[in-house]
C-alpha cells in the first residue's frame, strides 16, 4: 500500500525530544498536520516551531485521564479528525520489586494507561469512520524483558499486550495498530539509563530517525510489529520456544552487568 498522509491529522505524545520528535518530523515531511505534545511545554513549542506551519504544540500530561481528554479535545480543535495517534511518551524506571510505589505508579500511567485512555476516546470515532491508526511506542523490553528495571519491563509487556489486543479486536474494522519495539535508541532516555542501561543498549543503539523510518515502512506494509533491531525477532522466538534456557541466559547477562542506576522514583 502507498501511504498517503497528506493533510492527515496526527498526534504524537512525548514529542518534545527523542523518538517522538523524530516521528513528528517524519509525519510533517509526509504532508501531515501534527500535534506535538509533551509535558515540557518549552520542548513541545520548540519542536513544533522547528517543523513549520503544519504543527501545533499542545503541552500537557498525556497519561492521566484528564490530561488525555484535554489533549484529544485540543488536537481535534487543531486537526479536525485525528487519523493517527502515536502513544509515544514513556518513562524508564529501574529497580526491583522493592522500588518505591511512585515508580510503579508513573510507569503504569505513562507506559500503559496513557494508551488505554487514548484508545477509549479514539476508537468509537475510528470505528464509525472505518479507519484510524494507533502507534504504540513500546520497547524490546516489552518482548524480551530487561534486567534491573522491573517497572519498565513489566509495564512495557503490558503496553505490548494492549497493542496486540487492539489489533486483534479492531484490525478487521479498519483500525491499524503498530507496536514499535526498539532496543537502544540514541535519546536522553538512553543517556540517563545509568551504567547498566548504557552498557546494555549503547553499542547497538540506532538513531530516532531510524525508528521513524522503520515505523513508516511498517505502516506502508500494514505490519503490526516494528523492530528497528531485527535480531529481537530471533530472541523473542527463543524465549517462547525454551523459557528455561532463555531465563538462564538472562541471568547470566544480569550477573555480568553493573548495578542499575536508572531513575527509581
Ligand atoms: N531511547 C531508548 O533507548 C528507547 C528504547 C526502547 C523504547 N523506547 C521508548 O520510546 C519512547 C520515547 O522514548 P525516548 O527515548 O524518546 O525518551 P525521552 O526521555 O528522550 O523523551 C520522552 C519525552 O516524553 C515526555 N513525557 C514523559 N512523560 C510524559 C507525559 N506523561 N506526557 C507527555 N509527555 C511526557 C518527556 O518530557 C520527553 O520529552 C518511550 O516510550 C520509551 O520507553 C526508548
Amino acid at each position: 500500500m502507498t501511504l498517503d498522509l497528506a493533510g492527515r491529522g496526527v498526534v504524537v505524545t512525548g514529542a518534545g525530544r527523542g523518538i517522538g520528535a523524530a516521528y513528528a518530523k517524519a509525519f510533517v515531511a509526509a504532508g501531515a498536520r501534527v500535534v506535538v505534545n509533551d509535558l515540557d511545554a518549552g520542548a513541545a513549542t520548540a519542536v513544533a516551531e522547528s517543523l513549520g506551519d503544519n504543527t501545533f504544540a499542545v503541552a500537557g500530561d498525556a497519561s492521566s485521564e484528564d490530561g488525555v481528554a484535554a489533549l484529544v479535545q485540543s488536537a481535534r480543535q487543531h486537526l479536525g479528525e485525528i487519523d493517527v495517534y502515536c502513544a509515544n511518551a514513556g518513562v524508564a524506571r529501574g529497580g526491583t520489586e522493592a522500588v518505591a510505589q511512585k515508580a510503579w505508579d508513573v510507569s503504569w500511567n505513562v507506559n500503559v494507561m496513557a494508551h488505554v485512555r487514548a484508545a477509549k476516546l479514539l476508537v468509537p470515532g475510528w470505528l464509525e469512520r472505518g479507519s484510524g491508526t494507533f502507534v504504540a511506542t513500546v520497547s524490546a523490553a516489552g518482548l524480551l524483558s530487561i534486567p534491573g528495571a522491573a517497572p519498565y519491563a513489566v509495564t512495557k509487556h503490558a503496553a505490548y499486550a494492549f497493542a496486540e489486543w487492539l489489533s486483534m479486536t479492531y484490525g478487521d474494522k479498519g483500525i491499524r495498530v503498530h507496536a514499535v519495539c526498539p532496543q537502544g535508541v540514541r535519546t536522553d532516555m538512553l543517556w540517563s539509563s545509568g551504567t547498566a542501561g548504557r552498557a546494555l543498549m549503547e553499542p547497538d543503539a540506532v538513531d530516532p530517525d531510524d525508528v521513524a523510518r522503520d515505523l513508516f515502512t511498517a505502516m506502508e506494509e500494514e505490519r503490526f510489529l516494528v523492530l528497528p533491531h531485527p535480531e529481537v525477532a530471533t530472541m523473542y522466538a527463543r524465549r517462547a520456544s525454551d523459557p528455561d534456557r532463555w531465563l538462564a541466559g538472562m541471568r547470566r547477562m544480569a550477573g555480568a552487568l553493573p548495578a542499575v542506576t536508572m531513575g527509581t522514583d
